[in-house]
């Protein structure tokens, strides 16, 4: 039998439980590490559930060609990709529709945070690598871009923090695992500043009813403000470690 026709006779949710033992509305286990490579000037590491993901920040640096310098600010260039062993059936090498389109949100959502206008002219290179992927990673490589802002001591107005709900078997449940992302019925990535609380992403796939959207969104937005409690705290030990 196919992995799909074994799925199909998986049941997602028993007796108020997850598949790996999770309540509706508890995120997997999660860490953050900071500072993981030498070369850039900042990194960092976060290891999400079966997400594997590893941040990388080059710049503010000058901006090549100069007809794509911004002279009222620097420009975010984010590269979101997955190493061909992060999934199960190789990924073939290079950049996708997929890609493109995680790197181009994911590049607006941090533009909302990082103070661009003091470093015009430049580009403030992400690049985020997916080396094992088990559902949300968009919002796992930002959350770690973020970290790597920060360690990279970009100038930012707040953090950004992200994480997913959704349905499954008719139930709104927070952070979806892969079996979940593949066979529920809506996921629903969202990015949030956690000072203002503002909403810096929000991407939809599948179907949910008005009320089933606002529980999902409620669910998410506490989900994000978890991580950027974990995140506050992986930056204040690394300045403490510093420190000493
Ligand atoms: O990872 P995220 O949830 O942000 O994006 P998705 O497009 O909803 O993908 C969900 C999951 O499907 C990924 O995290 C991977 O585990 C898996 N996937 C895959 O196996 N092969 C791909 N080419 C793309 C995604």
């Amino acid at each position: 039998m196919s992995e799909a026709e074994n799925t199909k006779e998986l049941k997602l949710l028993k007796d108020g439980k997850r598949l790996d033992g999770r309540d509706y509305d508890q995120l997997r286990e999660i860490q953050m590490q900071l500072g993981v490579l030498k070369r850039p000037q900042g990194s960092a590491y976060l290891k999400w559930g079966g997400n594997k993901v590893i941040a990388a920040v080059y710049g503010p640096r000058e901006l090549h060609p100069k007809f794509l310098q911004d002279p009222t600010g620097a420009v975010i260039r984010y590269t979101y990709n997955m190493a061909p062993f992060s999934v199960d059936d190789r990924k073939r090498p290079g950049p996708d529709r997929r890609s493109v389109e995680i790197s181009k949100i994911s590049a607006e959502a941090l533009a909302s945070v990082v103070q661009v206008t003091e470093y015009p002219n430049t580009v403030i290179d992400v690049f985020v690598e997916v080396l094992q992927a088990d559902a949300g990673t968009r919002c796992a490589g930002l959350t770690c871009a973020s970290l790597a802002l920060a360690d990279a001591g970009v100038p930012m107005k707040d953090l950004v923090a992200s994480c997913a709900a959704g349905k499954i078997e008719g139930e709104i449940v927070l952070d979806l695992m892969k079996e979940e992302d593949n066979y529920g019925e809506c996921d629903l990535p969202i990015a949030v500043l956690p000072n203002s609380e503002e909403i810096v992403l929000l991407q939809m796939d599948g179907h949910l009813t008005r009320e089933e959207f606002t529980k999902a969104l409620d669910l998410a937005k506490v989900g994000c403000m978890q991580i950027a409690k974990m995140q506050k705290k992986t930056l204040l030990e690394a300045v403490k470690g510093g420190e000493e």
